[in-house]
């Protein structure tokens, strides 16, 4: 069958049958991408218009009682140089992404016993007291119900714990023993039930992922119907056992956030870090497919490069102010506009809801070129 076929069926009934989907997601044909790209860009301007979200990505631990077998900062990566920031460290980024126009903060980690529920309330509620008008997405992995809830009820709006993949013999491939693929559904809905906007998501190319998993994936989001999903590629890191696969495909990585957007037209879905490392213009091109988010990097320059989940990770020398200057300009090249807003999820009737107000012109943005060719060679 012809691949816009499927394009345009999914983008009418917002479903295609299983055979349907691996059909696209196997596809090789090139055009079918694009097509599939421009109808995801149509559904994503009819629910938040042009606007693009930023979210200030704070990597506050890489302390992790985690052993995934993919990951840099697996508990056994006896080379990971590992660090923590405190809660002042945490609140001045904060405010310094407050000043550059961030109304949302992602504090995100290795699952760090350290950071008990107590020592999260007291940064949650600092945060929420200093910056009653933002939002706080915390991305801490899996705890109990009851530790969730206290998070929740000391100002936490959202939480994003990407499922990894929906079927249970693909998570064994991907995590040692002591890790439960229930555990972490059941995570996801009590998240759900205590009223945090959710975030799933997978990597696209893990080790063992077949065309069956990512459908299987895909039917777990539009059941689940998560308020986020992140989703980036594959990469490896050299310090794991899969250090010598290959990263997942920038194409298939694409072709997904627009499968992605035409299932769920009002999800949040960020163009990720992970793919703007394994394509120059992958951030890019994200948002060309259906993204309406990008999450530069908060974090102080210093611990950067140790928050290192994958190899070649990009922007982990430059000021977070380097790096809203280099988006801006990249993202007003794809014809959109990154906004100064909380950014929420907003339901099909609510659509008037979304905020417009602009980030002030950011200074040399402009002199960059709109196009992103014109940036300076470092970074791109
Ligand atoms: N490549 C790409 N993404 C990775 N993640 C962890 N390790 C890697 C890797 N090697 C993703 C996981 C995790 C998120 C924070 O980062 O999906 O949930
Ligand atoms: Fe960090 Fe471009 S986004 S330097």
């Amino acid at each position: 069958m012809n691949g816009n076929h499927l394009a345009d069926k999914l983008a009418q009934t917002g479903n295609l049958s299983d055979e349907e989907l691996t059909e696209v997601l196997l596809s090789e044909d090139p055009a079918l991408g694009g097509y599939l790209a421009a109808k995801a860009r149509e559904v994503r301007e009819r629910v938040y218009g042009k606007d693009v979200y930023i979210r200030g990505l704070i990597e506050f631990t890489n302390y992790c009682r985690n052993n995934c077998y993919y990951c840099g900062i697996r508990s056994g990566n006896a080379h990971a140089d590992r660090y923590r920031l405190d809660e002042e460290e945490i609140l001045s980024s904060c405010s310094s992404g407050y000043a550059l126009g961030f109304r949302t903060f992602v504090l995100q980690g290795g699952e760090d016993p350290y950071f008990t529920d107590e020592r999260m309330i007291s940064i949650v509620s600092a945060i929420k007291k200093n910056w009653p008008d933002c939002a706080v997405t915390l991305s801490v992995g899996e705890r109990e119900k009851e530790s969730y809830q206290k998070l929740f009820d000391a100002g936490a709006d959202r939480y994003l714990l990407r499922h990894e993949t929906a079927d249970p013999g693909h998570y064994r491939m991907l995590h040692p023993e002591a890790m439960s693929f229930e555990h972490r559904m059941q995570c996801l809905q009590n998240l759900r039930e205590i009223g945090y906007q959710v975030g799933c998501g997978m990597m696209v190319g893990s080790p063992g992922q077949r065309a069956e998993h990512l459908l299987k994936d895909l039917r777990f989001l539009q059941e689940f119907r998560p308020e986020m999903v992140g989703i980036g590629p594959f990469i490896p890191h050299r310090e794991t056992k899969y250090a010598d696969y290959e990263a997942g495909s920038v194409n298939l990585t694409l072709r997904l956030l627009s499968v992605i957007r035409l299932l769920l037209p009002e999800v949040l879905l960020p163009a990720t870090t992970a793919l703007g490392t394994v394509d120059p213009k992958g951030r890019e091109k994200g948002i060309l497919a259906g993204a309406n988010v990008v999450m530069p990097n908060l974090s102080p320059t210093g611990v950067r490069e140790k928050y290192l989940l994958y190899d070649n990770k990009i922007c982990t020398g430059d000021e977070a102010a380097e790096c809203i200057r280099c988006l801006t300009a990249r993202i007003s090249g794809t014809g959109y506009r990154i906004v100064k807003s909380r950014g929420d999820h907003i339901t099909e009737d609510s659509f008037d809801n979304a905020s417009d107000t602009l980030m002030p012109e950011v200074e040399g943005a402009t002199a960059l070129g709109t196009d992103g060719t014109a940036l300076p060679q470092d970074k791109v």
